[in-house]
């Protein structure tokens, strides 16, 4: 997002306020950030507020500045515009090409993606009218996010709800990653924490919760590559994404390692159990008399070190090291007894990293001796780098 010029439109929704943290999110990112209000949007927010947030001024009006000629010029530097929230009068102006005042008619002059977040009563919402101004727009390429359902400003609730400021960020991000450089190439990818049954209702497991390897999944994937996903945890993907649902470490293990041939890249996210109970009891356990209970564990198989043995000289090895201490020695040890392309670290006790958080703080050593930080960013930023580092491993 550094450097991109991202246009925020906003319209005279009562969620405006929530786009405050929006265009913050943006700008703490490196986007320049200029924000153009309609009339009844400063009914809600003042002009203020969004030139403190973004850095920049606010624009306002058509017709303010003889000598120029705000819409073409803004609508010219625009990475990216996102309308948010967007009325039910903003979405009828734009499936009809009407342009009456600042916002409207840049749109129409925008040659780039263009993202709206409408945010409405529920009623309107359905309104059969919106629904066909809204596939118009859908037609015209225009990308929308939600809205969600839940309780509306005007007292009821529904679907009408502006999608959050951060899943705009998120669908920000994506539409500005549409690059399609991992076209042709096949990646497998795991997720989630796997379960080791103890008896018939319990497991031993860990927090992970998928993010990281779905984000990388979703990343590839939107880069154009066929991305298989083997995972223990079931959340929304892209479409085209085979994804494939295991438990155990043993059952990943069978699944990576029938895929991986097949495969140019392998990125190993999931949390793999390093132990499992030696005897899975057939009846659940009872408490008994009991004061404690021992349960013998025997190790599970190590995925990546088999990964690393049969890895062909064309395939591209990336694990993952989920670390409490020593980050730099500990991952660096992996990447060699497991014959690593690259690892990616992360501490996992610090605060927006590891396991179950939308973002990530990782480093990226490689096998040629080279290292790269990256800070906080988003789980699906993070997965767009370690891709990036990724092809620059192939291109030599
Ligand atoms: O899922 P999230 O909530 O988004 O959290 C993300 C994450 C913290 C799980 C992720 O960022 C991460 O660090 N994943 C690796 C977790 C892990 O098991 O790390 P490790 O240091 O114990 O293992 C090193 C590598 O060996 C990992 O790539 C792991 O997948 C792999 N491994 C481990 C054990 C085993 N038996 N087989 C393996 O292949």
């Amino acid at each position: 997002m550094q450097g991109k010029q991202i246009l925020v439109g906003v319209t005279g929704g009562i969620a405006c306020y929530k786009v405050c943290d929006l265009v913050s999110k943006l700008r703490q990112k490196g986007a320049d950030v200029h924000v153009v209000m309609t009339a009844a949007a400063q009914e809600l927010v003042t002009p203020h507020t969004f030139k403190s947030l973004s850095g920049n001024p606010v624009s306002t009006e058509l017709f303010y500045d003889p000598k120029s000629v705000p819409h073409i010029n803004l609508a010219d530097k625009a990475d990216l515009v996102v309308i948010a929230p967007a009325t039910a009068n903003i979405i009828a102006k734009m499936a009809h090409g009407i342009a009456d005042d600042l916002l409207s008619t840049l749109v129409l002059a925008c040659k780039c993606p263009i993202i709206i977040a409408p945010a409405m009563n529920v009623n309107m919402y359905s309104n059969p009218i919106v629904q066909e101004n809204l596939e118009k727009l859908k037609i015209a390429g225009v990308k929308t996010i939600g809205p969600n359902s839940g309780n509306l400003a005007c007292g009821t609730s529904g679907k009408g709800r502006m999608a959050e400021p951060l899943e705009i960020f998120h669908f920000v991000e994506e539409v500005l990653h549409n690059k399609k450089d991992l076209e042709g190439r096949k990646i497998l990818i795991s997720a989630g924490g796997t379960r080791e049954p103890i008896d018939p209702v319990r497991y031993i497991g860990n927090r992970s919760s998928g993010k990281m390897g779905y984000a990388l999944a979703n990343a590839a994937s939107k880069r154009g590559a066929q991305v298989t996903l083997v995972t223990t945890i079931i959340r929304d993907v892209e479409p085209g994404i085979n994804v494939i649902e295991v438990e155990t470490a043993q059952e990943m293990h069978d699944e990576i390692l029938s895929q991986s041939c097949d495969s140019d890249m392998i990125i190993m996210a999931a949390a793999v159990a390093d132990f499992k109970p030696k005897n899975v009891k057939n009846e659940k356990i009872k408490k008994l008399e009991k004061e404690g209970l021992i349960i013998e564990l025997e190790r599970t198989p190590d995925i990546l070190k088999s990964l690393g043995k049969n890895k062909r000289k064309d395939q591209i090895l990336i694990g993952f090291a989920a670390e409490t201490q020593n980050l730099a020695e500990n991952a660096l040890e992996k990447l060699k007894k497991k014959n690593l392309d690259m690892i990616v670290a992360n501490d996992v006790t610090c605060e927006g990293a590891g396991f179950g958080s939308d973002t990530n703080i990782v480093t990226i050593y490689d096998k040629r001796g080279n290292q790269k930080e990256f800070p906080l960013l988003s789980k699906f930023e993070i997965s767009n780098k370690i891709l990036d580092y990724a092809l620059q491993m192939c291109s030599g």
